[in-house]
């Protein structure tokens, strides 16, 4: 067999025109014609600002945050404006890897608390249209997981929770918004739920996070999500989503800096010395932390404000522009920047338009019920040309190739 381990170095040059050449298989989403994964910012200068700053912390390590001072101030001071975005405590969070990391944390911090109070079989309340990744820590921190289906409005049904939640239940969890349907869960009744059975409350802000403040501000509907609900003791929110960090950054920000704590694994009976460490991962890298802080410092406030109203502005058009064919329809109320679509005539005729689009070089992602787009700010420069392509598809109509719904992927 011959080895796959190259005998000989090759040169930069050459690998970097094999790189370029294997990436024109993969998704553009510079030209915004993808709709999930990458958040395109469409922003030159900030994408310049993160390339130069992922080069200078690109081999620095935030494993021991005390060797690397600025360091530990950048992530402080991420925390403290997700916190203070969030109303609370500037000290009550941790940065983390993305969403998942941060929910996995939620979910073990909600154990440990449960543990704390003698529960032994703790047990994880929520929707149907919750993110997987509240599964897969279930799966992982052996906590009983229970889903209740959403009601008719797509949005948590919190009379089914109530039925559901009992005194193990370490954690009651809403969307703000969830990713399927893009509805925020009601966040209030859900924390009136967990404050009634004095458990712990996390909403999901993964999405909304870094983009419900500034959406509000500009003048759209938001149902309280954040601390200023009673009862909601933690918030995830993605920094390499609506933040526009590129991927590895988001948080988790507890309402109380004690149970904050508890996140955190400290070992003392090992020759190298005391080990601690407060998210998941050991070694970090630091790019995603110093990109996070630059893109933070760089945008403030009024950069997220220009950035969320092109965001509304496209997703106003693509919502429009969908709910002017009479054959389709958009599940539910969306109340963010993502929606579902789908065919009146069934999902055969839905699974042809999602063909027929990628047929015209879109990538629209196929969920159960129907085709998904989330919404950047590169969007705006689609719209009409989306609209357009989707008259198109939806008049072309034919046979459905049968892609399957999905989300992810596994390779063996
Ligand atoms: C609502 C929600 N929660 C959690 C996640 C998981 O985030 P990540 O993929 O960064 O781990 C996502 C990802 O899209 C999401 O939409």
């Amino acid at each position: 067999m011959t080895s796959v381990f190259p005998d000989r170095g090759r040169d930069p040059d050459e690998l970097a025109g094999l790189l370029a050449d294997w990436q024109t298989n993969d998704i553009d989403w510079k030209g915004g014609r993808a709709f999930s994964l990458v958040y395109n910012a469409d922003d030159p200068v900030l994408e310049q600002l993160q390339h130069d700053v992922a080069n200078r912390f690109l081999h620095e390590n935030a494993l021991n945050p005390f060797v690397y001072p600025s360091l530990l101030r950048m992530e402080q001071e991420v925390v403290a404006v997700a916190a203070e975005l969030f109303g609370t405590d500037p000290q009550a969070g941790t940065m983390t890897s993305g969403g998942t990391e941060s929910i996995f944390l939620a979910v073990y911090t909600a154990r440990e608390e449960a543990r704390a109070r003698g529960v032994d079989r703790p047990r994880l309340v929520l929707a149907g249209t919750a993110h997987p990744a509240f599964t897969k820590a279930a799966h992982y921190l052996e906590v009983d997981e229970v889903r209740v289906p959403v009601g008719p409005d797509l949005r948590a049904d919190v009379d089914a929770m109530a039925d559901e939640v009992d005194e193990n239940t370490a954690l009651i969890v809403g969307s703000a918004p969830c990713y399927p349907y893009g509805v925020i869960d009601p966040i209030v009744e859900i924390a009136q739920l967990a404050l009634a059975q004095g458990t712990m409350c996390h909403v999901d802000a993964c999405l909304g996070g870094w983009l419900l403040p500034f959406w509000e501000e500009i003048g759209e509907p938001v149902p309280a999500w954040n601390f200023s609900v009673e009862g909601v003791t933690s918030i995830s929110a993605d920094i390499h989503k609506y933040g526009y960090c590129f991927k590895g950054a988001s948080v988790i920000i507890y309402r109380d800096v004690a149970v904050k704590r508890r996140q955190h694994f400290l070992f003392d009976g090992w020759p190298g010395g005391l080990y601690g460490s407060a998210t998941t991962a050991g070694t970090r890298p630091a790019a995603p932390i110093a990109a996070a802080w630059s893109t933070i410092q760089h945008l403030g406030r009024d950069g997220y404000l220009v950035k969320a109203r092109l965001v509304k502005a496209a997703t106003q058009g693509f919502l429009d522009g969908v709910n002017a064919i009479d054959e389709l329809e958009v599940s539910g109320r969306p109340d963010m920047s993502l929606f579902e679509f789908s065919s009146r005539s069934g999902a055969e005729a839905t699974g042809a338009i999602g063909d027929r689009m990628d047929d015209r070089g879109w990538h629209l992602d196929r969920q159960q019920g129907g085709l998904h787009l989330m919404v950047s700010p590169g969007h705006v420069h689609v719209v009409d040309a989306f609209v357009a392509d989707l008259e198109d598809a939806v008049v072309s109509g034919g046979e459905s190739r049968g892609v399957a719904p999905s989300y992810g992927g596994v390779v063996d």
